[in-house]
């Protein structure tokens, strides 16, 4: 049994003294004691290291106390075990040597044993449930296959991923089969967190907003889709698409437990287009956390009062930014917990 169930209660529509809060990227970005070991590790070693990765996870809940942990991993592991070569460069982000651009290189794509090439995320699971002690929930996560598409094909990131979608829409045969293997290949390493002993699980799609709605339908949701309705019935499943308002009224009918919601769509649209039933997740701006603390938690008391105390996850629209002093990270937690109706 989990101590603070805050975060599983609001993700079954229970009623709540106050909602459950926590912050996109909290592992692993601005705090002190995490840059202490990014300066002597590189990031797939953090990764691969259940001892470090499991520490990063749970530095934050030691110093805000957040209401659920997420582990720290990355998206882009997904690409690396369906043989994918990722790299990491510091002050550039993900590098792909060896973009996807034809049929030939969709076909080399594999879906592996996630056992095998990706069990250092379970040992790492393993090691941070021991850490948190039954304290809060673990989140795990996975890109959507969309937005692993997206550094697959471009093979960075970008402000338009215009080779990622040239791709789709050029050769869409192609696409659709790359999209499905990656399906796959996450829902069998979403299911595989799951028996590690992840709580509940993330999807983002952080560029299904590049997409216009009928095409988000057919390269996006329709595989995420898939994956909420493989792990639905297991545990509870967060589905988060930055930019994608426009396609809350069918992700609200999806199964998934909740929606997260970005800054540029009100608590107001978000409800009314979600259909006023599901429990909602977000959406401070990120950029907000730079107000002074005062103004943090003003600000977070009128979110609240927006979204309503109920069917309601506190969280920034999306990750917390690297530049983000700690007083005002602590000020966003800590008005949460202050919250009163
Ligand atoms: O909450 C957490 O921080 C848990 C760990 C986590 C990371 N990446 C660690 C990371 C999570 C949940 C992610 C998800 C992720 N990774 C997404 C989806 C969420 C989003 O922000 O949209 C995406 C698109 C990626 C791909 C990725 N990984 C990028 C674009 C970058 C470089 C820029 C950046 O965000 O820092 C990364 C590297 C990365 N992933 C870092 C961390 C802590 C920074 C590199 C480092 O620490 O050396």
């Amino acid at each position: 049994m989990i101590k603070n169930d805050l975060f599983l209660r609001a993700l079954k529509g229970e009623i709540v003294h106050r909602p459950p809060v926590w912050m996109m990227r909290q592992a692993g970005r601005y705090l002190p004691e995490f840059m202490k070991i990014k300066g002597k590790y590189d990031f797939f070693t953090r990764c691969r290291t259940p001892e470090l990765a499991s520490e990063i996870t749970v530095q934050p809940i030691r110093r805000f106390g957040m209401d659920a942990a997420i582990l720290f991993s990355d998206i882009l592991v997904i690409p690396q075990a369906m043989n994918v070569e990722v790299e990491m460069k510091p002050d550039f982000g993900p590098y792909l040597p060896n973009p996807i651009r034809d049929q030939k290189a969709v076909d080399n794509v594999i879906i592996p044993d996630v056992y095998e090439d990706l069990g250092y995320v379970m040992e790492a699971i393993k090691a941070t449930k021991e850490k948190l002690n039954d304290e809060v929930p673990l989140i795990g996560f996975a890109g959507s296959p969309w937005t692993i598409l997206c550094y697959m094909v471009q093979g960075q990131g970008s402000k338009n991923f215009d080779k990622a979608k040239g791709f789709c829409f050029s050769n869409p045969i192609a696409a659709h089969q790359l999209l499905q293997k990656i399906t796959d290949t996450t829902v069998a390493y979403l299911k595989a967190k799951i028996t590690a002993g992840v709580d509940v699980v993330q999807i983002f799609d952080s560029w299904g907003g590049m997409l216009s709605p009928s095409d988000y339908q057919e390269y996006s949701w329709k595989y995420i889709q898939q994956i909420i309705d493989a792990l639905k019935d297991k545990v509870p499943v967060i589905a988060f698409g930055k930019g994608c308002w426009f396609a809350l009224h069918e992700m609200s009918k999806s199964g998934a437990a909740a929606l997260g919601v970005d800054w540029t769509c009100s608590a107001r649209n978000a409800r009314y287009l979600s259909g006023g039933n599901i429990t909602l997740q977000g959406n401070f701006d990120p950029s907000r956390l730079l107000s002074p603390p005062l103004e943090i938690k003003k600000r977070v008391h009128q979110m609240i009062n927006e979204f309503g105390k109920d069917k309601y996850i506190v969280n920034l629209g999306h990750g917390i930014l690297p530049n983000i002093p700690v007083d005002n990270a602590k000020a966003f937690i800590d008005a949460v917990k202050e919250y009163k109706v």
